[in-house]
C-alpha cells in the first residue's frame, strides 16, 4: 500500500519561532539522502500559523525495538551512517534523544526534528527551550554521537544518561566495529 501518511509540524511556539526558515534550510541540504523527513509542502495556514508538511517516518525507535521490529544494535549502526551525512553536510543536530529517532517499517531508520540544529561553526549554545526527552544529557559541547549511544543506552538498559555522567567520564555502553 502506498505511503499516505503526512506529518505536519505547526511553528506556533515562540521559543522555535525564528528556527522555523532554518529547519527547512536543513531539511532541504539533506533532501537527496535516505533517513531524514522531505518537505512536501510548508507555509501560512488559515490562521496565519506556519507549518510544515513532512513525509511520514514512522514509529519512535523505542516502539519499533519494543514490537520486535529493529535490535538496538543494529539500529545504532544506520542511525550512525545518518550522523555521518549530517557530519558530511556541516549539520549538528543537537537534539538526538529517544522522540527524535524514529523508524519506518519500508524507509527504515530517519532522524527528524531539527529545531534546534546548527551549521558547524556556529556557537554551540544551549537554547533557552529543550524537550524533556533530552533533560539528561544536557547540550553544551556534547556531540551527536554521544546523544545517539545515550538514546540507545536508555532503550537497553531503561537508565538516563545525564550531563554530570558524561563529566566524570561515565563508561556508556559502545559499539567494537
Ligand atoms: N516526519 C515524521 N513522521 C512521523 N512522526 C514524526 C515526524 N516528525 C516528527 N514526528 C513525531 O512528532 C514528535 C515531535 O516532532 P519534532 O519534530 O520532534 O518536534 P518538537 O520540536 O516538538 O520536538 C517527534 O518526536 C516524533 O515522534
Ligand atoms: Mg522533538
Amino acid at each position: 500500500m502506498p505511503e499516505v501518511n503526512i506529518w505536519r509540524k505547526n511553528y506556533n511556539r515562540k521559543d522555535t519561532k525564528y528556527q522555523w526558515r532554518r529547519e527547512l534550510e536543513f531539511l532541504a541540504t539533506l533532501h537527496p539522502y535516505h533517513g531524514f523527513p522531505k518537505v512536501l509542502n510548508a507555509g501560512l495556514d488559515a490562521n496565519g500559523e506556519e507549518f510544515i508538511d513532512l513525509t511520514h517516518c514512522g514509529l519512535s525507535l523505542g516502539v519499533a525495538y519494543e514490537q520486535g521490529k529493529i535490535g538496538l544494535d543494529a539500529a545504532y549502526l544506520e542511525f550512525r551512517a545518518l550522523l555521518r551525512v549530517m557530519k558530511h553536510e556541516g549539520i549538528k543536530h543537537r537534539d538526538l534523544c529517544v522522540n527524535n529517532l524514529l523508524w519506518h517499517p519500508e524507509h527504515g531508520c530517519h532522524i527528524v526534528d531539527f529545531g534546534i540544529a546548527i551549521w558547524f561553526g556556529e556557537p554551540d549554545v544551549p537554547p533557552a527551550y529543550l524537550a524533556p526527552c533530552s533533560w539528561g544529557i544536557g547540550l553544551d559541547g556534547v556531540s551527536d554521537e554521544l546523544r545517539l549511544r545515550a538514546s540507545i543506552h536508555q532503550l537497553k538498559t531503561g537508565e538516563i544518561y545525564t550531563e554530570t555522567d558524561w563529566r566524570n567520564g561515565k563508561e556508556i555502553w559502545s559499539y567494537d566495529f
